[in-house]
């Protein structure tokens, strides 16, 4: 069995992402997979992305791909992050208002990084996100607004379900504790010039910080947006922006074979246009990253499910990202990704030490019917799944790639976030979209507003 498994808290350990492709080859999975000729056919291709990359991050957070440089340019604002966090800290109940980009990230994080039940002392936060009535009733009935804090978080400043939601909690503690003690339990993260929200934080003296502009949504986890809720939890904030600037460092050419962002991005792309593979499965085997699943899949659809407006008639781009947990969908999907359409590739997550680990207990009546668990421990169980897993899959001819992290820690999903930002962007890239934009989902929300008013088309 590969994973090193101790039975005490491990020490967190600097450790690069291991990343093993080989799968998505023809070598691994044989005429479903791209072969080598075929990556090496479109070396000039990848050069051009690449010269597109670093043109476009060129001026820090003013650049057009500022969100690859947030692990360079955030340390600065590290005291500001950090002052904010300190005051929200104070209330044991902290609610993050906002929804897709401002929140899923500090979300997954939250579930990666933060133990629970969480320690003593720490802030509860509550994400409030979608619209929906009950659900807020029923936290609100949880809360004293003596020691609730309201953390509003959005680029545009106008989302509005974030709006509504605010709104809402804004009356709530007002008609509690009076306008003016109110005004002391709100913080606001905003686009620094524009918005109703920015306009508010000016009017009414709210603490705020700024999320740079050029900074979509989707790629702001390591902007205040994500950096603060994170900082109140007290996850280490500068490993996360370290392990993010360094495995920017590990994607800096553009070579395929010494860059995995553009590598996973490049066989991503040519499996769904050469290969007719129109669903990326993410399958994790480890529990604390199922929210970490549902980040790449905004990330994912939202950045490359769009054709290129510029040329009429264009495919339109874009696999569909789709959950799946180990072992739990051995039992739910993986009937229908064996044996249904080949249209799939997988990216599997596995984790390389885990901090603690359990031996499974035998007596002897137990002993005689699993012979195969006697000295096992349930690391070396989830270790047995997940190999037996991958092996079918690969078997059956499905092209599949395995990221091995080396630990659980800030530094390593700092690593795992910019390594995907980075592959998203080079797959639009390498689709000829833009990848910042989200163009559709603009039109539903002006609809919504039309609705709202009583005038929809
Ligand atoms: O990635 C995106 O741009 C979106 O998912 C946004 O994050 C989401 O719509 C929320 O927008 P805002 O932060 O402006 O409230």
């Amino acid at each position: 069995m590969s994973p090193k498994n101790k039975n005490h808290q491990r020490d967190p350990q600097i450790g690069q992402l291991i990343i093993d492709t080989t799968n998505f080859y023809t070598e691994g999975v044989g005429r479903e997979g791209i072969s080598r000729a075929e990556l090496a056919g479109q070396t000039t291709v990848f050069e051009q992305a690449q010269r597109h990359v670093l043109k476009g991050s060129h001026a820090g957070l003013d650049a057009e791909y500022a969100a690859l440089n947030l692990a360079r340019e955030m340390p600065a604002q590290i005291p500001q992050i950090r002052a904010m966090a300190s005051d929200v800290r104070r209330h044991r109940d902290v609610l993050v208002i906002g929804i897709g980009g401002s929140s899923l990230g500090a979300k997954a994080l939250q579930q990666a990084l933060v133990p629970q039940p969480p320690i003593a002392g720490t802030p509860r936060l509550h994400f409030v996100e979608n619209i929906d009535p009950y659900f807020l009733q029923r936290l609100l009935s949880s809360l004293d607004a003596e020691s609730t804090a309201l953390l509003c978080i959005s680029k545009s400043g106008g989302t509005i379900e974030t709006v509504v939601q605010y709104l809402i909690l804004r009356d709530w503690l007002s008609r509690q504790l009076g306008n003016e003690s109110a005004r002391r339990h709100q913080w606001i993260i905003t686009d620094p010039k524009n918005g109703w929200l920015r306009e508010l934080a000016v009017r009414e003296g709210l603490p705020s910080l700024p999320v740079p502009p050029r900074v979509g949504g989707r790629y702001s986890v390591l902007s205040a947006v994500g950096l603060v809720p994170l900082a109140v939890l007290g996850v280490d904030i500068e490993a996360l922006l370290q392990g993010a600037a360094d495995n920017a460092a590990r994607c800096a050419n553009a070579d395929v074979t010494s860059n995995p962002a553009l590598e996973i991005a490049a066989l991503c792309v040519l499996l769904d246009t050469r290969r007719s593979k129109r669903t990326a499965v993410m399958m994790p085997y480890i529990n604390r990253l199922q929210l970490f699943v549902d980040w790449y899949c905004q990330l994912w659809a939202e950045s490359l499910g769009k054709w290129d407006r510029a040329r009429p008639g264009s495919t339109p781009a874009g696999t569909l990202p789709v959950r799946a947990m180990g072992a739990v969908d051995q039992h739910s999907q993986l009937q229908m990704y064996l044996e249904s359409r080949h249209d799939k590739f997988f990216t599997f997550i596995e984790l390389e030490t885990h901090e603690y680990d359990l031996p499974v207990p035998l007596d002897d009546f137990d002993a005689p019917h699993f012979p195969f668990l006697k000295g096992r421990s349930m690391a070396e169980v989830i270790d047995a799944e997940f190999r037996a897993t991958r092996q079918v899959i690969t078997d059956a001819g499905h092209p599949n790639m395995t990221i091995r992290l080396p630990a659980l820690n800030a530094h390593v999903l700092g690593q795992l976030i910019d390594l995907y930002q980075r592959t998203t962007i080079y797959a639009g890239l390498l689709y000829g979209i833009n990848p910042l934009d989200q163009p559709s989902v603009e039109i539903g929300k002006r609809l919504a507003i039309d609705y709202l008013r009583g005038t929809p088309r």
